[in-house]
């Protein structure tokens, strides 16, 4: 068994569904399987030409590759349902859908509770109360909604029984700034967003091939704390990164890239690969800066703030550095 591993080391919104596509081109893969969170996800994917918002399905679906949402993540019914009769109306095949028979529901009281957050500023799809309901042993699993019955896979039988070495992606969802023990709590999201919450979906740990962590140039959160610079290009970052949630279309808080966050996060996920995206965005500004703990660095271009993060980014795994530029490709 060999699985590769998609990681975002931020807030969040980094570009994993980019990287995802890429790599479902590149690899044979055997299954793509999303292993943490719920439709609060919003994965922007660009499929030949086409652009594509996806909240729960993997993005094996676009490749034909059987892709199946994992028992770490929490899924809506009808979202999910809704998402692939989308899928299918712009011509997708839908056939290679599954979900784990053990993956948690998100149920209509789920939503209606989390509607009433103020404090956090979630975004209302019911994530915490069913991870919450999950684990407080009180929980709905797929296996018990009639309506999911076409799409339910038993994912051990897939991968240990009826698979002869499976090659897997693993599509991650938020970002390890958002982690339920690593982000700001209580500024986080309800579920594991690190490499080791793939493991948590069946898969043994020696068969980890790479780990692609993915990162932005700059930093973006979507929350209730306050998190932007006050730097006035901030701004016009928003608009040129087309900063707005994929899921809730709300403003994403915009700051200089933190090199701690990302070197912390690097080293606990063990990456191998980095992917940091949205380099153009700052190229049209020509602003390089970043903050390392407090110490604000400015660069005079593009290059010198590439060299020093190739410098100074000391994770033991780490082979390659991508910096990317294109909203389609690494
Ligand atoms: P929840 O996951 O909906 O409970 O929201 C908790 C926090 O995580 C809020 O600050 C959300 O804005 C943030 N969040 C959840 N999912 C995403 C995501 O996919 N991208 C960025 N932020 C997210
Ligand atoms: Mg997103």
């Amino acid at each position: 068994m060999i699985a590769d591993i998609i990681v975002d080391l931020q807030y969040g919104d980094c570009g994993k569904g980019k990287v995802a596509h890429h790599l479902c081109k590149k690899n044979n893969y055997t299954h793509v399987i999303r292993y943490n969170g719920g439709c609060n996800a919003g994965h922007t994917i660009y499929h030949e030409g086409v652009k594509f918002v996806t909240h729960h399905i993997p993005c094996g679906v676009f490749f034909g590759i059987p892709s199946i949402i994992g028992p770490g993540c929490v899924v809506d019914p009808t979202q999910f349902l809704k998402e692939v009769e989308e899928l299918k109306l712009a011509g997708i095949d839908t056939s290679q859908i599954f979900i784990s028979t053990n993956t948690h529901i998100i149920t209509d009281f789920h939503k209606i509770q989390d509607s009433k957050d103020t404090e956090i500023g979630t975004t209302k799809k019911g994530n915490g109360p069913a991870y919450r309901d999950k684990y407080g042993r009180k929980g709905v699993r797929a296996v018990q909604v009639p309506e999911l019955a076409d799409f339910l896979i038993d994912i051990y039988d897939e991968l240990h029984v009826n698979s002869d070495n499976p090659v897997i992606l693993f599509e991650g969802a938020q970002g390890f700034g958002l982690d339920i023990d690593w982000g700001d709590y209580p500024y986080v999201t309800s579920s594991h967003c690190t490499a080791g919450s793939a493991l948590l979906n069946g898969v043994p740990p020696q068969a980890v091939r790479d780990v692609w962590g993915v990162a932005k140039i700059y930093e973006t959160y979507v929350g209730a704390k306050d998190f932007e610079g006050k730097d006035p290009v901030f701004e016009e970052i928003r608009e040129l990164g087309q900063e707005y949630g994929a899921t809730t279309g709300r403003p994403r808080q915009i700051n200089w890239l933190d090199f701690d966050l990302l070197r912390m996060s690097s080293k606990i996920n063990g990456i191998t690969k980095l992917v940091i995206n949205k380099f153009d965005i700052l190229e049209k500004m020509n602003v390089w800066k970043l903050f390392d703990g407090i110490q604000l660095f400015e660069f005079d271009c593009g290059d010198d703030m590439q060299h020093w993060i190739e410098e100074n980014i000391t994770s033991s795994y780490l082979e390659e550095i991508f910096f990317s530029r294109s909203p389609e490709y690494i």
